[in-house]
């Protein structure tokens, strides 16, 4: 088992960006990388699109009421225009900006002729009712409302919202439902975090391509990275100021393997790191996201997105795919007039759990086999809405271990409670933990506080949709 984030000496910030790295780094990235078909500029010629992020819709006076209308729309795509499927219109939808102790309330609307749902991915609320329930269906042309409280500690940082209608997931999420939730007691009006949701798609004859079998099976990887809905865009940055960074990696499949600059990780998921770790590399599995400090470099550097190797390639019943190439996330361009982000402080995590009394271990094994075509199991099951694997008490505490038996990596997800990994050095807390082929992970669990019932599965999408997905049920 690696650590997905590889330590590098421990240095200050002052000196972030300056070393050989970066700049060895980035001019391989203007030599050799590449986005799919597009680089840097647009198809047909046209100079590369301006940074810009979703608009942001903050709470006020304790809750955040919005609509977020699911439609299939026409979308500016890298200087492309296709059809893709949107919330209000964009990809990425709005950014949702709350603090701990908010209510937020969305009207959701199905503009679909397919079911559909949203999931605040990562929040640590109630999964009951209209609460962040998974198992709500909502018809086409219908709406839903949600409200979802957030208890007064949430934790602070960046979560994320999508569809979660099982059966459907991989494709609407993939189509360009996503969007961020950021948690923290901040007022953006001075100046804010710099939003990075970064998917991937493949766009054919104007429309989101059609996926094969063989790509669901293996999980299916879009040919073009965009971060904002945008190919490779330009950030400007202040040569030696420190920018922060929210990002989410919303792709259906794709690990972000992370790097081309120096980066000062202060959290992945809901996880502090106190103090940040600085680090060349950062693996971010679907659904994870992390809080990173970059310092402005002197020259032009890209931060890339590497092809990484999560196995089943050499599996002949995968069928054949496409394989995976390197990205450019996004430019960090030197610009002395640009405005820094301002650096919030650092947030707590959730209570350490490596001295806490176990009350039950369990173990769950994901097997991949032939039956009606390829299953995704988990304990030998595939999901049952009807079924509950597994039954907790509430505030204990459980030692869950992750036993994956087949020849790919799977990114295990669990709602509501995030899962604290054991025997790292520090405390890490993710809500997507990968477990990499043919080995185990062990993770400790608080089951702490929001009776019900609600799912954990692996974050490859379309493993999701095929079956490995369980029910957990706290009470
Ligand atoms: Cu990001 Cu169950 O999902
Ligand atoms: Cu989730
Ligand atoms: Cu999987």
């Amino acid at each position: 088992m690696t650590d997905p984030i590889s330590r590098r000496s421990a240095i200050g910030l002052g000196l972030l960006g300056v070393g050989s790295l970066g700049l060895g780094v980035a001019g391989v990235a203007s030599s050799g990388f590449r986005s799919g078909p597009w680089a840097t500029t647009a198809p047909g010629g046209a100079a590369a699109a301006s940074w810009s992020e979703p608009t942001v819709l903050a709470s006020s006076g304790g809750a955040l009421t919005c609509e977020l209308t699911v439609s299939e729309t026409q979308i500016d795509v890298g200087g492309s225009s296709a059809r893709m499927l949107a919330y209000n219109g964009a990809v990425p939808g709005p950014t949702l900006h709350l603090r701990p102790g908010d209510t937020l309330r969305i009207h959701l609307t199905n503009g679909l002729e397919e079911p559909t749902n949203v999931h605040t991915h990562g929040l640590l609320v109630s999964a009951e009712g209209n609460g962040d329930n998974p198992f709500v269906s909502v018809e086409p042309g219908e709406s839903f409302d949600y409200e979802i409280s957030l208890p007064d500690d949430h934790p602070h940082g960046v979560f994320w919202y999508h569809p979660h209608r099982h059966g459907f997931v991989a494709d609407q999420l993939f189509g360009g439902l996503y969007g961020a939730i950021v948690v923290d007691e901040e007022d953006w009006s001075e100046g804010a975090p710099r939003i990075v949701v970064v998917s991937d798609v493949t766009l054919s004859g104007g429309a989101v391509a059609a996926v094969s079998d063989a790509e669901r099976r293996r999980g299916r990887v879009g040919e073009v990275v965009l971060a904002n809905g945008l190919v490779a865009p330009p950030l400007a940055v202040s040569p030696g100021r420190t920018e922060r960074l929210l990002i989410v990696n919303a792709c259906a499949s794709r690990y972000l393997d992370l790097g081309g600059l120096a980066m000062s990780v202060r959290g992945v998921d809901s996880g502090a790191f106190i103090p940040p770790r600085a680090v060349d590399r950062l693996v971010l599995a679907p659904g994870n996201r992390a809080d990173v400090l970059v310092e402005g470099p002197e020259r032009p550097t890209s931060l890339v997105a590497r092809a990484y190797e999560r196995g089943g390639g050499g599996m002949g019943m995968m069928g054949a795919v496409a394989p995976e190439v390197d990205a450019t996330i996004l430019r960090l361009v030197p610009d002395a007039s640009a405005h820094p982000s301002p650096v919030a402080p650092s947030r707590d995590s959730p209570r350490d759990l490596s001295d806490a009394h176990v009350d039950r271990a369990r173990t769950l094994t994901f097997t991949m086999g032939m039956g009606r075509g390829m299953t995704f199991l988990i304990d030998g099951l595939a999901f049952d809405p009807d079924r509950v694997d597994h039954t907790v008490e509430l505030d204990t505490v459980e030692e869950w271990t992750l036993v994956n038996a087949t020849m790919m990596d799977h990114p295990f997800h669990l709602h509501i409670w995030p899962m604290q990994l054991v025997g790292h050095e520090g405390v890490d807390f993710r809500d997507v933990v990968d477990v990499p082929a043919g080995s185990s992970v062990t993770v400790r669990i608080a089951f702490d506080r929001f009776p019900g019932r609600t799912v954990y599965h692996c974050h490859i999408l379309d493993h999701e949709d095929l079956g490995m997905m369980g029910v957990v049920q706290a009470r």
